[in-house]
């Protein structure tokens, strides 16, 4: 069945990847595609409506991208956001003003005629706006329908044409009413009936997998991560026994992960999951070393060797499945470039197993959807909520050489902090958590001893994509209860030391 979908054209903004989450949110599937798309293109990719994002343009600049014009007489709903809204007007004969200053932050708006987009809303409320341009004059036939004080145009729109101009971001949580704002697009202007739905969704794809494996054998590299246990466990359910998951157990997971993924998939979920114990083998590799990068080089190496043994026990399947998800196969802004992340830890695989197709169950959803195909597909919170957890695990934790010692005053270092932040309810609110042993041994006293021991220090951050973050405000009370656990329950760690570095400058791992 063909999903309804929305195009959502990327101009290069920063909150573009959001404003697709937010329309499949809304219950709508919807691509992002690069705004170059021609219009031959676009009539077969059928949308019931379109949308332009922001960017980081000027609609004078020189190479500033535009659209063709056809776009406007498909008679195809269309909404434009900041740049998008401004190259509206642009294009349809409006005027847009160069401004001298940028706006930027929170604003009161008031709408000051009714309209679709307006419907269930106050007249005044907050939005978010990040612009430097602005409307000034609106095309023919089009009517401003909100202001703010300083933006006269803010919302603009053409009723019968059904083209619509925001120049603030509803995307962002800091709009008040922005997603009733694109829920209103949707559904009264686009028609919308809302059919993506994460149930639809399994139900679908676990009768095109059934139908495309058949009695074919299928080959996983489980992680334990959220996306591989997704994609795992939604094979499954196609295809039974005929899915193989190997598990390579590196040894650097953390404090007892590797047996909540047999217990969970094994032993509850009845999959043929094998696990390679090879904790011994990476001790041996990694020892000596504590350069970063030949960490990461050994780790990566061995894991595909340790695969490569498994699969040859197994012998050649049909389909190797891989975790890969939507952001990983979005085209850029431009368009110039696909730019496909290949996870260090199975990058290398189908070089070295013997298989005739590759299988992406997960290559269209965005990480909350997998999370939400996982819950509906009946996996525990802790599985389906997890942080994520870098291929290498601790070895990048674990500053200077990786020793057995040091992983296991780390493990339980970091079992504690986690413990309590998930005691707190602060599991959701930060994106990554963890304890990093440094390369440090300071002086403490313990008991009546004199102590000579680790540094342990605590990482917390928030972040939408990793791409930059910044270092999470615990308060204080319970950053007291996760150093006391930790110096008293802890062997080999007396001082615990907490970062208050955002990304950039620092990374958010150590290594
Ligand atoms: P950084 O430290 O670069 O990390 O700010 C950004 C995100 O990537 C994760 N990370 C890795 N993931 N292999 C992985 O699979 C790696 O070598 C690796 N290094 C960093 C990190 O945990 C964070 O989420």
């Amino acid at each position: 069945m063909q999903h309804e979908r929305v195009l959502v054209l990327d101009f290069g903004g920063q909150y573009n990847q959001l404003i697709a989450r937010r329309v499949r949110d809304l219950k709508v599937y919807c691509d992002l595609k690069p705004c170059d798309m021609t219009i031959e293109e676009i009539k077969e990719y059928d949308p019931i409506g379109i949308i332009f994002t922001g960017g980081p343009n000027s609609v004078y600049d020189a190479d500033s991208p535009h659209v063709c014009k056809e776009i406007f007489d498909l008679g195809i709903p269309v909404l434009g956001i900041c740049y998008g809204c401004q190259l509206i007007s642009y294009m349809l004969g409006g005027w847009v003003e160069h401004a001298e200053s940028s706006e930027y932050g929170k604003r009161e708006f008031s709408f000051i005629k009714e309209s679709p987009l307006s419907a269930d809303i106050p007249e005044k409320s907050v939005c978010w706006m990040s612009h430097t341009d602005h409307v000034l004059r609106v095309p023919e036939g089009f009517e401003i329908l909100a202001s703010t004080e300083t933006c006269p145009v803010t919302v603009y729109g053409h009723e019968a044409r059904r083209i619509y101009g925001i120049q603030f971001h509803p995307e962002v949580v800091h709009s008040e009413y922005g997603n009733k704002m694109l829920e209103n697009f949707l559904y009264k202007v686009c028609g919308a009936r809302g059919d993506w739905t994460m149930q639809n969704f399994v139900a679908e794809q676990v009768e095109n997998l059934k139908r495309k494996i058949g009695n074919k054998r299928v080959l996983c590299a489980m992680s334990g991560g959220v996306d591989s246990a997704v994609a795992a466990t939604l094979i499954h359910r196609a295809a039974g026994d005929n899915l193989t998951c190997v598990f390579v157990d590196h040894g650097l997971l953390r404090k007892y992960e590797a047996d909540e993924v047999m217990s969970e998939f094994r032993e509850k979920l009845g999959m043929n999951l094998i696990k390679a114990d090879a904790g011994e083998r990476f001790l041996k590799k990694l020892k000596g070393v504590s350069d970063p990068e030949k960490k990461r080089k050994i780790i990566g190496k061995q894991f595909i060797k340790v695969f490569e043994a498994e699969a040859k026990k197994i012998g050649a399947v049909d389909f190797l499945v891989q975790g890969t998800i939507y952001p990983d196969v979005i085209e850029s802004g431009k368009g110039k470039s696909a730019v496909i992340k290949s996870h260090h830890n199975v990058g290398g695989l189908p070089s070295v197993v013997d298989f005739k197709e590759i299988i992406e169950p997960l290559r269209d959803l965005f990480k909350d959807e997998v999370r939400r195909v996982g819950t509906e597909l009946g996996l525990p919170e802790h599985l389906v909520q997890r942080q994520p957890f870098p291929g290498p695990g601790l070895a990048i934790r674990i500053m200077g050489e990786v020793t057995r010692e040091k992983l296991e005053t780390l493990r339980d270092a970091d079992y504690i902090f986690r413990d309590e932040i998930a005691k707190a309810g602060l599991n959701q609110e930060i994106w990554q958590y963890f304890a990093v042993i440094t390369n440090s041994k300071t002086v403490g006293v313990q008991g009546d001893f004199r102590t000579y021991e680790n540094v342990i220090a605590l990482r917390a951050v928030t972040s939408v994509d990793a791409m930059t973050a910044d270092w999470a405000r615990i308060p204080f009370e319970i950053m007291e209860k996760i150093s006391n656990r930790i110096t008293n329950e802890v062997k080999h760690a007396n001082r615990i030391v907490y970062d208050v570095t955002s990304k950039p400058p620092a990374t958010i791992e150590w290594e």
